[in-house]
């Protein structure tokens, strides 16, 4: 598990014995230290303890605040694109993985879990979607994000309930799992520059773990995948080419691309 060093947890403004006590315990089991609020604004804690993300615990809910900005769960562009593909319309992404109904996903970086709720809306009941994050912040908040999320949409609210997220880096625990554990396995690494500059991305790129993927993880995953690896990159990207994908779906005017290995004799 990465554990972040200069992460704090705290309470909202308004505090009881309560939160205070179940931040403590967050603090605990995330190995950080837990500061307690008094009149502090966050970001006076954040200049004080040089912190690199502040995990809020409040009466309703749960964001980390970093410089200046909140970073909490919400389905972002999924909510679009599930209603395309409720449309007839097709998802690259859902190309690329060849994703049907009943399918296991593995999204090695989950983030804010855009793509995970695009995939489960596809996978459905029967199917499954887990996803790995390294940041322990980005992890806790997506993970209990998910358990809360209410939406008047109903097909939403399921769509986004499921999901697993476990606080882990995918190059430890892909050399763990056993062949053919998912039907997928999904990679989507942060760009250096964003190829969307939407609001919603912005506090997860100031917290976001930028290694590139490496190529052991890539090898790791077409064991543990029975049928594909999909990678997200820029449509340009030589990524495509030294991490081994044999084709792409892209777009014709995309910035983004999906790379894919085909793992499983039968791709259907
Ligand atoms: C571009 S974002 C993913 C966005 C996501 N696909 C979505 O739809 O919201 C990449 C995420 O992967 C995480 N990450 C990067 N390297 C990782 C690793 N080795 N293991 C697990 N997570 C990783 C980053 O911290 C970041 O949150």
């Amino acid at each position: 598990m990465i554990i972040l060093v200069k992460a704090l947890v705290t309470t909202s403004l308004k505090y009881t014995a309560e939160i205070v006590s179940m931040a403590r315990k967050i603090a605990y089991n995330l190995n950080i230290q837990f500061v307690h609020r008094g009149n502090f604004s966050l970001a006076d804690l954040e200049e004080k303890f040089d912190t690199s993300g502040i995990l809020v615990v409040s009466k309703d809910r749960f964001y980390v605040y970093i410089q200046g900005e909140d970073f909490f769960f919400h389905p972002g562009m999924a909510k679009m694109r599930i209603k395309g593909l409720k449309n007839g319309n097709n998802d690259q992404m859902i190309s690329a993985m060849n994703l049907k109904s009943g399918d296991s996903v593995l999204d090695c970086t989950v983030g804010l879990g855009s793509d995970a709720v695009v995939a489960n809306y596809v996978v459905g009941n029967d199917g499954k979607v887990t996803g790995l994050e390294s940041n322990s912040l980005i992890a806790y908040v997506v993970r209990e994000g998910i358990k809360e999320y209410e939406n008047p949409s109903f097909t939403l609210t399921m769509a986004v309930k499921g999901i697993e997220v476990i606080n882990a880096d995918h190059r430890l625990f892909l050399k763990e799992i056993p062949d053919k554990s998912f039907d997928v396995v999904y990679f989507d690494p942060m760009f250096r520059e964003p190829v969307y500059k939407s609001s919603g991305m912005m506090p997860l790129r100031k917290l976001a773990n930028y290694d590139p993927i490496d190529i052991n993880s890539v090898n790791e995953a077409c064991r543990v995948a029975k049928k594909r690896v999909v990678i997200k990159e820029r449509s340009n990207s030589d990524e495509f080419h030294r991490l081994g994908c044999i084709g792409t779906v892209a777009g014709k005017k995309s910035p983004i691309a999906y790379g894919y290995i085909a793992v499983g004799g039968d791709d259907n």
